[in-house]
């Protein structure tokens, strides 16, 4: 059976005090009242050693947001996949839709990163997702399928085993506005059907797609009850041990 996981992801928020009880306060409450699905925190790269030795890796593992593109050398200001991994994160999420708007990330940049994230050992969380125009123009499944087929299809089935996926319609994120159940389950469908297009369809039942956009405690158990959705990626949500605990429970 695939793997369900609940993300969050606290962008750049919290100084490294702030994220230390963050990270202390989820790992409380799920060391008291359990998870049924794997707990990812995605931290800045300053959190990430901190929030590691935080953490019981038992209960709880930590991704990092982005990595670069380059290897290593004179690129002032990156931070690696290999450093990322050397903190003790295991997964890296790449290729979020605020990276795509406000940093340039295509999907050739985006296609280096996840080859250099998976050589060094890491898990990556691959955000997909369409704008509100393109919503509009009923060319989501166009979008999402693209973005997956330019990064990813180049994977051999065995490197795709490390990619989960998070769908997460650009409106739908920290506006509010979360997709229907029923929307968000028919693009992951189309999604996974393009897995198992080019991968077949063992491969693609254990792909994780995960939900994310304005997910939180209230509408996480329908979401999550979904065929095709998996768990969720969680911005907003996830920066209060409650908030975040309230969409892990959707799984208890
Ligand atoms: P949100 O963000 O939960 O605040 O909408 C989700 C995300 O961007 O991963």
């Amino acid at each position: 059976m695939r793997k369900k996981i609940v993300a969050g992801n606290w962008k750049m928020n919290k100084t490294l005090q702030e994220g230390i009880e963050l990270a202390k306060g989820v790992n409380e409450i799920v060391k008291k009242n359990g998870a049924n699905c794997t707990v990812v925190l995605g931290t800045p790269f300053i959190h990430l050693t901190e929030v590691v030795k935080t953490v019981d890796a038992n209960l709880i593992k930590v991704s990092a947001e982005n990595c670069a593109d380059k290897a290593s050398g004179a690129y002032t200001g990156e931070v690696s996949a290999a450093m990322v991994k050397s903190t003790g994160a295991e997964y890296v999420i790449l290729g979020h839709s605020e990276r795509r708007q406000y940093y340039g990330e295509t999907d050739s940049i985006l296609k280096e990163k996840v080859d250099l994230a998976l050589a060094n050992g890491l898990q990556v969380i691959f955000c997909i997702g369409e704008v509100l125009a393109e919503r509009e123009a009923g060319k989501q499944n166009e979008v999402v399928t693209s973005q997956v087929k330019n990064a990813l299809f180049h994977l051999s089935a065995e490197q795709f085993a490390n990619i989960v996926l998070a769908y997460e319609p650009v409106w739908a994120i920290g506006t509010g506005k979360t997709a229907t159940s029923e929307q968000a389950q028919d693009v992951h469908a189309v999604i996974r059907a393009c897995v198992a297009e080019k991968y077949g369809n063992e491969v693609a039942e254990n792909t994780t797609i995960l939900y994310g956009g304005s997910c939180k405690a209230s509408n996480a158990k329908e979401l999550f009850a979904q065929k095709d959705i998996d768990g969720g990626l969680i911005g907003g949500a996830s920066l209060k041990p409650e908030d975040f605990y309230g969409i892990i429970e959707a799984y208890n």
